[in-house]
């Protein structure tokens, strides 16, 4: 059935059939029929997993970037993503790039996008987490405002976690989106530090722990994802997100290449990623042991995607591509194999 959906979906800009797909979804939701359609043949999946401190209801979630702005909650959970993670959210709310800016890539199962974090802004966004449903995990996914200048990014990532820390279960500094200029440049050690201490120690004042996870460029080289493992250990945060969009197009088969650059910049995202992102959380759970968990994101495009990244010694799983092109079924299959003990190695 979802094929006959994703072709109709498909005659539509990217944009567009993902908010029709998404609205029409939420107002099932709403209604509670989308749990009634979904339940019978998929039902929710239940295995609960304790990741720095936090329980989430399963191991697979949605990434960043797909609602963006906090208004498919509801939607999302009768889906059966044991979380989500919102934003990403600046102070201000920012419109991003012009559009178009989301492309498809059928034959390569891949997505370009230079959204440029257009989001509502953290006002308007804090109020729709005021009746997220129970039984699911939010992140807040932060971000700095395109015109804020890098000397002044930590306030941006601090501003906005102050707004959601009473309202989320955890926080994820994203500083590897391509889309924003130089913003990548704050994986460097020292601005990374720059912006981790603030959030630590605002951290420290509350009564409440919330866990607070790191999101890396697949394009980094191995000495600097070793860097950004030693920063992360001395800042005090709590995992490691592998990882975000890549700007590499050589996976990328020749026609779909040129294709490609015919759409413009951006991070491709899904099949082509899946390599990069692999590599990075390979040497990451090498580097930090046990001593902090490594999230995966990029290219879960079927249950074997994950489960490979489960064996490597991630505990959770994000997708964001893998459901454009599969949908539900894939969150279903993923978070089935998390209750395998076999399949997720030593966890
Ligand atoms: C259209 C689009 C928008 C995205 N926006 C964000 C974002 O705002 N913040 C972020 O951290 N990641 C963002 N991402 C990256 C995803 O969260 C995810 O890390 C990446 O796409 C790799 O996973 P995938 O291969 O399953 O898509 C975005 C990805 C896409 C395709």
């Amino acid at each position: 059935m979802f094929n006959i959906f994703r072709r109709i979906l498909f005659l539509f800009e990217p944009e567009v059939s993902h908010h029709l797909a998404m609205s029409a979804l939420q107002a099932l939701a709403a209604f509670r029929w989308l749990h009634f359609l979904l339940r019978g043949f998929r039902p929710r999946v239940v295995d609960p997993v304790v990741v720095a401190g936090l329980q989430f209801p399963n191991r697979v979630g949605l990434a960043a970037g797909f609602d963006k702005n906090a208004c498919y909650l509801r939607a999302v959970h009768a889906l059966g993503f044991g979380h989500v993670e919102v934003g990403t959210i600046t102070p201000r709310g920012q419109a991003g790039n012009p559009r178009p800016r989301l492309f498809r890539l059928p034959k390569s199962q891949a997505l370009i996008n230079r959204m440029g974090f257009n989001n509502d802004g953290m006002e308007s966004i804090v109020g729709r987490l005021i009746n997220k449903p129970n039984g699911l995990i939010v992140g807040c996914n932060l971000g700095k405002n395109k015109d804020t200048p890098l000397e002044e990014a930590y306030l941006d990532y601090l501003l906005v976690m102050e707004r959601f820390y009473p309202y989320v279960d955890y926080f994820t500094v994203n500083v590897s989106s391509p889309n924003t200029p130089q913003l990548r440049q704050l994986q460097e050690s020292a601005w990374l530090k720059g912006i981790l201490d603030p959030l630590i120690k605002f951290r420290c004042r509350q009564n409440t722990n919330r866990p607070v996870f790191l999101k890396i460029a697949p394009d980094l080289d191995h000495r600097q994802i070793l860097e950004v493992a030693d920063t992360a250990i001395s800042s005090g945060i709590d995992g490691i997100i592998a990882t975000n969009t890549t700007l590499n197009r050589s996976m990328l088969t020749q026609d779909e290449r040129s294709i490609a650059n015919q759409y413009g910049e951006g991070g491709i995202s899904g099949a082509p990623l899946a390599e990069l992102s692999n590599q990075a959380t390979k040497l990451l759970v090498e580097a930090l042991g046990r001593q902090l968990p490594v999230l995966a994101s990029g290219g879960m495009m079927k249950a074997e995607d994950a489960a490979s990244r489960f064996y490597l010694g991630s505990p959770i799983v994000q997708l964001y591509t893998g459901f454009v092109y599969s949908g539900p079924e894939l969150i279903y299959r993923i978070a089935r194999l998390g209750k395998d003990r076999t399949t997720i190695g030593g966890l």
